[in-house]
């Protein structure tokens, strides 16, 4: 038995990686905005670093402001390939510029220039537009290694709940909940 649910997770997500999915790390993240709705959208999942789940975002996003105000975060994941949901819930915190940067030099160039063409969660007058700013930006960086926007960052969620369901067709599926306990994770199982 795994009493440490970071560590299921891990063998989790290697046994998704191995399936060769096209998006493995898409999870969806779920914030709380000013007027206390929540509100979901997915993200990959970059890394697992000291025990936290990583993604990367604008930090002047909707996502971002919301955070900034409150950080408590749901993360979602679901495999349907595999059968496997996760469900994560936690506290967010900006990660180092130093990790932001490394994070960043992974990325495609296209997606490093959509970056810098676009001010993510603003009002957009037309989509032509979008193409036209991409073409430009890609223009001006020609030849160049693509700095990293201040305003493009990182969070790491320190989980305080992360729910393991392995679904069945029979709809009984498991429900395995680890949550801290005294700083000790403990884990319980849920009716399906
Ligand atoms: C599979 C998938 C992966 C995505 N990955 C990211 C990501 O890593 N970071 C990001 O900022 N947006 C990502 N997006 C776009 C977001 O869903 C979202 O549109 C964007 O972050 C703006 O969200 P916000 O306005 O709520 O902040 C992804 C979308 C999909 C469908």
């Amino acid at each position: 038995m795994i009493n440490n649910p970071i560590v299921k997770f891990e063998r989790w997500w290697d046994e998704v990686k191995r399936f060769g999915l096209k998006h493995p790390g898409a999870v969806c993240v779920s914030t709380i905005n000013e007027q206390g709705f929540p509100s979901g959208r997915f993200v990959d999942l970059k890394d697992i670093a000291d025990d936290c789940f990583i993604f990367c975002t604008n930090l002047d996003s909707q996502k971002g402001h919301d955070i900034e105000k409150n950080d408590r975060v749901a993360l979602t994941f679901w495999w349907e390939a595999i059968g496997y949901q996760v469900r994560i819930i936690g506290h967010a915190s900006q990660i180092s510029s130093e990790a932001a940067d490394r994070y960043w030099d992974t990325r495609p160039r296209d997606a490093q220039i959509t970056t810098h063409s676009c001010q993510q969660s603003k009002l957009l007058i037309s989509e032509k537009l979008l193409q036209v700013q991409f073409e430009k930006v890609k223009a001006s960086l020609e030849g160049m290694e693509i700095p990293r926007p201040d305003n493009w960052g990182g969070y790491a969620v320190e989980p305080i709940m992360i729910e393991f369901l392995t679904f069945k067709a029979s709809r009984l599926h498991l429900r395995e909940r680890y949550t801290i306990v005294e700083n000790e994770w403990s884990k319980e199982l849920l009716q399906p």
